[in-house]
């Protein structure tokens, strides 16, 4: 049995939205933000300095975990001030200790406490688009918005290679912001038709069916970098990979991934939907260990891998 999002039991969800998210941020961090989303949208900004081998710092000292939060954004200001000819990709899954995104009824309200789903939020803020899998769509039907921040809306990306969802996502029709539904040439007449049959009558479109010509390969595999591209050459190159556990493998198999933020938090799900599936290996020698950290984020704790730096090495 599949649970709706409407249907599943809620947890309280004591978030407050404001200025960089939580009211419990460390004294410094709303300029911080500031001075993030001013890169963001390419304005000056005083409190950041760049330069192109090191890339952007704080210009003053701020306090320990302010700066702890600056250093977890970082490599998005400094993807998006360098140039890129391919795009840099951040993806970020929420999991309980045991490795699980959802129930086995597909329920994942909530994995991760507040703190961690103002992070989410912050990263849709800086990226340009959030990208989801079409099972994601399916079962949490998500806004993808930046409601519990200040900062910018992403376009939304729904990954559907083969057309398979409905064309009632809320993301389709609710106008909050560009929605790409994103699925392989040869289904996306049939995907417009029923985009356009869901559709309010006048209803202004926000949304589009992006075609992408081989984007189902000979064997039926997606062909990530065939999105990437359809996605770049429409000037969004800073992207997050929001989910689910397939989507996010498929990403990390490909190496198609920069960083990948694990948020772990202190919940045993016993038996659900897997997270991150990576190749197996025979040896622990052999495993990927990329270099990481960890950062606090209430109860949970955020692990941040650089993929880019270390994926291959055991
Ligand atoms: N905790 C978190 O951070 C987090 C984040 C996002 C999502 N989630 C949870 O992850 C779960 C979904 O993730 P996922 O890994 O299963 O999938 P996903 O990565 O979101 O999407 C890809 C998968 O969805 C399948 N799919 C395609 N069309 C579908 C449809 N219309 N209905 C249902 N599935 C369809 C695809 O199958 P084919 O490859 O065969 O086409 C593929 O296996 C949900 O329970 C969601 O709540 C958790």
């Amino acid at each position: 049995m599949l649970l709706s999002p409407e249907s599943a039991r809620r947890l309280p969800d004591p978030t407050e939205p404001g200025p960089g998210g939580l009211a419990d941020v460390p004294p410094d961090w709303p300029a911080v933000w500031e001075a993030l989303l001013a890169v963001r949208h390419g304005r000056p900004t005083t409190a950041l300095a760049f330069q192109p081998d090191t890339g952007w710092r704080l210009a003053q000292p701020v306090d320990a975990r302010c700066q702890a939060l600056f250093d977890l954004y970082r490599p998005l200001l400094d993807a998006r001030s360098r140039a890129h000819e391919t795009p840099w990709v951040v993806a970020q899954m929420g999991q309980s200790l045991d490795g699980f995104v959802a129930t086995a009824t597909g329920d994942s309200y909530y994995v991760n406490g507040a703190h961690s789903l103002v992070h989410l939020h912050r990263l849709r803020a800086l990226c340009d688009a959030v990208l989801v899998g079409a099972g994601t769509v399916a079962i949490d039907n998500p806004q993808l918005t930046t409601r519990r921040v200040s900062g910018p809306h992403p376009v939304r990306v729904l990954l559907d290679p083969e057309a398979r969802l409905d064309g009632q996502a809320r993301a389709l029709h609710d106008g909050q912001a560009p929605t790409l539904w994103v699925c392989d040439a040869r289904h996306a007449e049939s995907a417009r038709a029923r985009w356009r049959s869901a559709a309010a009558p006048g209803a202004a479109a926000t949304a589009e069916v992006v075609p992408v010509p081989g984007l189902l390969g000979d064997g039926g595999a997606c062909e990530l970098p065939r999105a990437l591209q359809a996605l770049a050459a429409r000037g969004l190159r800073v992207l997050f990979v929001e989910g689910g556990g397939v989507t996010v493998s498929r990403f990390f198999a490909a190496g198609l991934l920069q960083r990948l933020h694990l948020s772990v938090a202190p919940v045993l799900v016993g038996e659900g939907r897997r997270g991150l599936r990576v190749p197996p290996h025979a040896v622990m020698a052999d495993c990927p260990r990329p270099p990481a950290r960890m950062v606090v984020l209430g109860d949970d704790v955020l692990w941040d891998l650089d993929l880019a730096a270390g994926a291959a090495g055991g």
